[in-house]
């Protein structure tokens, strides 16, 4: 399959944003959601996939088994804003869903967000990722997928990921414009990445008082298995194995999964320019990330 040249980044109503964002944008705006409707908003690599799955099956996992082994999961969760004109368009995607609630992703930041999903006071599932981790992981998704601009190398990556000069623009504007809409919008669900690494059976018991749903102990087990990092990436339908735009021998889609893998990746000099540029800019004390994962081990006394 051809596919042309990787795409600019240009300014958008002050977001850097690709045109595969912004092509459809009046059929974006206008969307039409339904008040059952589920949103998940993420920055890109902040494990939308991963919640993805967990929705999908809270809700189809028992009444559709054959949608998990016939349909990819980026056609289950259609994203809203992307677009390959003429042949797709996530708005379009959305629209023909023929289920009921309808999952959709999307990675705007909140003051882009289609009105109708405030007026109809849908669900939005935010999933908010510690940002070295996320940066890491998403150089090496732009280094592998084919309609995302051209990442360059490592180090001039992380700069303009601090710049906010890369798809959906700045992640610190992202995580906080989210976490302050919570605020005053009670229907959303601000949910950690690094969280769900910790504790996926108290995440997911979280996720499902938010939703009001209450699946059995034995479907909550099938469903904390089913979405195990291995067995996502070893399931043809979650792993994006069957997407052409992507180029698995530059990285898989299924990275590593981890937190913490950004300690392979910074310099110590890197490191410390990102967390003044942090300093500077994350000033709510109220929004806390973790960059690692603390194991507690217990010493038994003797
Ligand atoms: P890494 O590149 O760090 O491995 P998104 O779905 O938003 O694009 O996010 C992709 C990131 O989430 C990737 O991170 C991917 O490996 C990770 N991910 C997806 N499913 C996961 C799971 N079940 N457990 C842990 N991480 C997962």
């Amino acid at each position: 399959m051809e596919f042309p040249p990787r795409p600019e980044l240009f300014d958008f109503h002050g977001v850097s944003m690709t045109h595969y964002f912004t092509d459809t944008w009046e059929r974006v705006q206008t969307f039409k959601a339904r008040p059952d409707d589920i949103l998940i908003a993420t920055y890109p690599k902040a494990g939308t996939t991963w919640v993805s799955y967990i929705l999908d099956l809270l809700y189809f996992g028992q009444t559709s088994p054959e949608r998990l082994t016939s349909i990819p999961i980026y056609d289950r969760v259609p994203f809203l804003e992307f677009s390959r004109l003429p042949m797709h368009s996530g708005v379009e995607q959305a629209e023909n869903l023929p289920i009921s609630p309808r999952i959709i992703k999307t990675h705007l930041p909140v003051q882009f967000i289609p009105k109708s999903f405030w007026e109809q006071n849908c669900k939005i599932v935010y999933v908010a990722r510690n940002a070295k981790d996320n940066v890491v992981s998403y150089f090496h998704f732009d280094r592998m997928l084919i309609t995302q601009p051209d990442p360059g190398d490592w180090n001039s990556y992380l700069k303009r990921f601090m710049e906010g000069k890369v798809a959906f623009g700045s992640w610190y504007d992202h995580v906080n414009g989210w976490w302050k809409k919570k605020q005053t919008y009670s229907n959303l669900h601000y949910m950690f990445y690094e969280d769900m690494t910790e504790d996926c059976a108290k995440e997911l018991n979280k996720l499902c008082s938010f939703l009001g749903l209450s699946p059995s102990l034995e479907e909550k087990k099938q469903i904390i298995n089913e979405v195990q990092f291995d067995n996502m990436k070893n399931n043809n339908m979650t792993n994006y194995s069957t997407n052409p735009q992507m180029n698995f021998k530059t990285s898989p889609f299924m990275r590593k999964g981890k937190v913490g893998d950004w300690k392979n990746h910074f310099t110590v000099a890197q490191n410390e320019e990102l967390d003044e540029d942090y300093k500077r800019k994350m000033k709510d004390p109220t929004l806390h990330f973790s960059t690692e994962i603390c194991i507690l081990t217990l010493v038994q006394d003797q």
